[in-house]
């Protein structure tokens, strides 16, 4: 059931100028008195709120503390993000939304907590989440796709988080393969897809979205800084979570329907234009080889692909990479 002050900020949020209180007061059924309550709650809560006589009341602002009304504030979305959970502290998003995947709850639906006490990363790694200094994030999917189209779902999201990074114009996100997203060749933010299929169809994915957004190179655990970094450390400003959110659902919606009504193409187009190493020459160990190649792109099964010297081509699923003094192990 949606509270009441979900739909009063819905309201304010819908109505272009000031709604007065005896039109909220009617649409939600309550006293001008209970109206006029709500506010206050809301204020304590941080929104900046404007009451003129006879006008009415109109937010003009929401504070940068997540919770479900201050995301789904001004939230421009269709579907995603209408049924979002909000937690202080959890042990992992991931969790939560399988969870609710199994109560049955719809495409779109999104939890974000806090904190993460147990945040897992790819690879049974753990993912590092503290309070209040990232985005953490999962999205419950229910695709008409195929089980190997999965990692599709995985590539479009690291060009949506690349885009909406890249609007700020200080940093120039990059993707690594499969899909991390590297700002100055160290990573901010990383994406673990978990799918349940049956017959193969997919019933559902949880896709997992953990971001360093605000914490500085001390905060930053000592064994990850030459590796890691946060969006702030790399623009070098403090960047506002709720708003964050907020643009990543929406973009990430905008290129889910795209993706849906016309494939993989333009995502394919995306990724390798942010595709780190793309076009450079590299070294490639596999289990079977060693050999030099130029990293051509992705493919729509998610591999990636090099191409020889003497043009041919082969697909990679898990290799380790090399160039130069650097080099990174992808799988
Ligand atoms: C990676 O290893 O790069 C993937 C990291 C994914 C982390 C996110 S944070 C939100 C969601 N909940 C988790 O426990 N993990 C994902």
């Amino acid at each position: 059931m949606e509270s009441t002050r979900n739909r009063l900020i819905q309201l304010l949020d819908k109505s272009d100028g000031y709604i007065s209180g005896q039109q909220l007061s009617d649409k939600l059924n309550i006293s001008r008195t209970a109206v006029w309550k709500h506010m206050k709650e809301l204020e304590k809560d941080g929104y900046e709120i404007e009451a003129i006589q006879r006008k009415g009341y109109r937010i003009l602002s929401s504070p940068d503390k997540v919770s479900e009304n201050t995301v789904q504030w001004g939230l421009d979305t269709n579907w995603l993000g209408h049924q979002l959970f909000h937690y202080k502290e959890v042990p992992s998003t991931q969790d939560i939304a399988h969870q609710l995947a199994k109560q049955n709850k719809p495409h779109g639906t999104v939890v974000i907590a806090d904190e993460q006490v147990k945040g897992k990363g790819r690879m049974s790694r753990p993912w590092h989440s503290p309070k209040g200094k990232g985005i953490w994030m999962s999205i419950l999917l229910r695709p008409d796709l195929v089980p190997v189209q999965a990692p599709q779902l995985t590539l479009l999201a690291a060009t949506v988080l690349a885009e909406v990074f890249g609007e700020e114009e200080k940093i120039a996100p990059q993707i690594k393969w499969p899909n991390d997203i590297l700002i100055s060749h160290k990573k901010v933010s990383g994406i673990l897809t978990e799918m349940q299929a049956e017959h193969d169809q997919i019933q559902y994915v949880v896709l997992g979205i953990g971001i360093n957004v605000n914490q500085t190179s001390e905060e930053i655990p000592e064994e990850l800084r030459k590796k890691a970094s946060s969006l702030r450390i790399e623009s070098e400003q403090i960047w506002p979570i709720t708003d964050t959110i907020k643009k990543l659902l929406h973009q990430f919606e905008v290129t889910y329907d795209q993706f849906m009504a016309h494939g993989f193409q333009h995502v394919k187009k995306l990724w390798e234009k942010y595709g780190y190493r793309i076009g450079e020459k590299v070294t490639i160990k596999t289990m079977k080889k060693e050999w030099e190649a130029v990293l051509v792109g992705i493919e729509p099964d998610g591999a990636l692909r090099a191409r020889d010297f003497n043009g041919n081509e082969e697909k990679l699923y898990s290799a380790e990479i090399q160039w130069g003094e650097g080099g990174y192990n992808a799988d």
